[in-house]
């Protein structure tokens, strides 16, 4: 459902009045398909239809504007000049948002964390202002999913996006100055996400993480890439140390697969510096690596290089959509201080934070590829087939 009826309400009829419809798309010359479409998507209409369609309604294109929520910098510089006198018009309308929930209730915990079981929107305001180093947040991505919580996955946009606006709100007051947020979704969440943000927090970047999520959809490209948006709490984060990842060779014969520039002498010798293009992040897909049986789930390999990047041990982490855990595992296992909270139940997130020895020994040993242009086992099969190594180039420079 995408219905946002601004239009529709501005035009005085109802989704399902047929005739009503009917008539405009006479008057007009607009079809009922197109003001499905203005409508349903919130789109403001351009050139005649616009005319047209705020002839009928008797609202100029500014009104109609306004009442769809789509402010462009002209009406913005308008609204910022007269402040004073709209802020006494819809003071009563603006209701502050308070949060009297109580404090959900605390279901596990270990040295370094505590896990809760409840809506995050009931956690937040229970957290300190500026008390948080770093946040990752992976929400439901309205996509009618059946989490094990049952929430509802299927909102209308404009309703999912303010609710997204609720916890962005509450990451952005408990986040420390220097903390950095991160969220995973859709490009089509984040790019009103990102803009939300913009004017709270600064922008750092936009990564790209390589991974198809869904069939391939007819007249559309192939989703191959979900989103993580990175801000930062003022003017630069306060730790950010992103590891140096290793070459990509072709796995047969060794060789390289991309030519750096043709830089082979000023390749770092410890890796290649990471780009906001990540293509080393596998979906976990298979039943047998899942570690709740049902919905998202994210790798650890995800986790530890954001964790890595942006904070240091003994730092707080925050994660408000614990799904089966892996921001906490990840946390535990690089001793940084975490909260957590999960809707649904819980007993996957606690198995695992019981069990930690699988899952770190598997990131010890993906660490070992980082901060190295190569492997030391790559390093001993390219001399053995010929190939470049930074040993060799620098040999070949000082002859
Ligand atoms: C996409 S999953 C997160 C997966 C997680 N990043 C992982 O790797 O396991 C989103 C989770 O958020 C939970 N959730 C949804 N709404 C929530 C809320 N208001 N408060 C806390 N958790 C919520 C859902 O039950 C679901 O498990």
């Amino acid at each position: 459902m995408t219905e946002s009826d601004c239009l529709f309400s501005v035009l005085g009829v109802k989704t399902s009045d047929r005739k009503a419809l009917a008539e405009i798309s006479e008057t007009t010359g607009i079809g009922v398909t197109r003001l499905k479409y203005y409508n349903n998507s919130n789109t403001l209409p351009s050139g005649k239809a616009l005319d047209k369609l705020c002839e009928i309604a008797a609202v100029s294109p500014v009104e109609l504007s306004l009442k769809m929520g789509i402010i462009d910098r002209n009406i913005l510089a308008a609204i910022q000049k007269n402040a004073h006198d709209i802020e006494a018009l819809i003071r009563d309308d603006v209701v502050g948002k308070q949060h009297h929930a109580p404090k959900p209730a605390q279901v596990f915990h270990t040295d370094l964390g505590a896990l809760y079981r409840g809506d995050c929107l009931s956690l937040m305001p229970h957290i300190p202002d500026d008390s948080v180093d770093l946040i990752f947040a992976d929400p439901p991505f309205n996509l009618n999913k059946l989490y094990p919580s049952k929430m509802n996955d299927n909102l209308r946009e404009d309703r999912y996006l303010r609710w997204c606006e609720d916890w962005a709100e509450g990451c952005v007051r408990i986040l420390k100055p220097g903390g950095s947020l991160f969220i995973w979704n859709l490009p089509k969440w984040n790019i009103p996400l990102a803009h939300y943000l913009e004017g709270r927090l600064t922008f750092r970047h936009w990564i790209s993480v390589d991974i198809k999520y869904s069939l391939p959809i007819s007249g559309r490209l192939y989703p191959s890439h979900y989103s993580m948006i990175y801000f930062c709490k003022g003017e630069k984060p306060a730790t950010f140390h992103p590891d140096r990842l290793p070459m990509e060779i072709c796995p047969h014969c060794m060789g390289d697969l991309r030519d750096y520039g043709g830089y082979k002498n000023k390749m770092n010798p410890k890796g290649v510096n990471m780009t906001d293009v990540w293509f080393d992040i596998p979906p976990v897909r298979h039943a047998k690596y899942k570690k709740r049986k049902s919905a998202n789930e994210l790798s650890i390999r995800l986790l530890d290089r954001v964790i890595e990047m942006s904070s240091n041990e003994n730092d707080l982490v925050f994660d408000p959509f614990g799904g089966s855990g892996a921001t906490y595992v990840v946390s535990e296992i690089k001793n940084r201080r975490w909260i957590g909270i999960e809707l649904g139940p819980v007993d996957d997130i606690v198995g695992r934070l019981e069990n930690l020895e699988e899952e770190a020994g598997f990131l010890e040993k993906i660490r070992d590829g980082y901060n190295n242009l190569f492997t030391n086992k790559t390093l001993k099969k390219r001399r053995q087939n010929g190939l470049w190594t930074p040993d060799s180039v620098r040999n070949s420079m000082v002859q």
